[in-house]
């Protein structure tokens, strides 16, 4: 089974299309044991009502991919959830299958990649490492943050096409060219959320970041096409992490099963 299949299986196994950014506030490194637990103790606690974890910088560069992420990552595989690197690869062919290969020997399941950077010498030997490996690869078609709009929201001209086109939707079309296994369009923008699948059609899901903290709504990004949403500090800074993992879940389920 290739990535999008697999957590596919477990949302409707489990049925949760939540995926936890396991993000935290900057410690000193000095405190990265009581980082790491309480890292891990978010995993236990939010894993019944979650279906991956995405795990950014803010726990690599602390804790290290090969020593505590590693753990978290073999923490989260044993709770049957699968992991995602949100590393958003950005840089020369060769750089970039060298990062794709650390990370996937860490046992990530999935990495996040920027389409800015092209297919040749950019990220064409990122997709053929995760085919190798039968790992996943997720583009970023629109980011969640205001700025979005000065690179991704730009209307440039289509080289197949040669016509005017939003660079998000030149994105989605790669996405598909490319077989990724999904796509990033924030849940601050439902109504690019809309625009997306009119590319991708039913076989690669939109992944939706910036829910709650963000402004993002559940109901929104869900209603306009989103398949997973991508929830943070949400949960991970709560009080409960497991009820409110819990509530979003159920919210956010009874929205899917409604649309499907
Ligand atoms: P919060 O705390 O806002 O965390 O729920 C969201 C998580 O998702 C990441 N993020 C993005 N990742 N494209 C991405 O690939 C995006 O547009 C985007 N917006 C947010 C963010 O870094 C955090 O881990």
């Amino acid at each position: 089974m290739v990535f999008r299949e697999k957590i596919w299986e477990i949302a409707k196994n489990k049925q949760t299309n939540i995926v936890l950014a396991l993000d935290l506030p900057f410690e000193k490194p000095a405190n990265r044991q009581p980082l790491y637990e309480r890292a891990a103790k978010i995993i236990d606690a939010a894993s019944p009502h979650i279906c991956a974890v995405k795990i950014n910088h803010h726990l690599t560069l602390p804790l290290g991919v090969f020593n505590g992420v590693q753990k978290l990552i073999e923490k989260a595989h044993e709770k049957g959830l699968l992991t995602i690197m949100d590393c958003k690869v950005n840089d020369i062919g060769d750089t970039n299958r060298v990062i794709a290969e650390y990370y996937f020997e860490a046992g990530f399941d999935a990495l996040t990649a920027n389409p800015f950077v092209g297919w040749e010498e950019g990220l064409k030997p990122v997709f053929e490492t995760a085919k190798t490996r039968r790992k996943g690869i997720i583009l970023l078609v629109y980011m969640s943050h205001k700025g979005a709009s000065e690179g991704y929201g730009q209307t440039v001209m289509d080289a197949e096409s040669g016509r005017k086109t939003p660079q998000y939707m030149v994105f989605a079309k790669k996405a598909l060219e490319w077989d990724a296994d999904g796509v990033v369009v924030g849940a601050t923008y439902p109504e690019k959320i809309r625009e997306v699948p009119a590319f991708l059609g039913e076989k690669i899901p939109i992944y939706s970041p910036g829910i709650s903290v963000q402004g993002g709504e559940i109901e929104l990004a869900l209603k306009a096409g989103a398949s997973y949403l991508i929830v943070g500090r949400a949960v991970t800074l709560a009080e409960n992490p497991a009820d409110t993992a819990e509530k979003i879940k159920n919210i956010a389920w009874g929205f899917l099963a409604k649309r499907r």
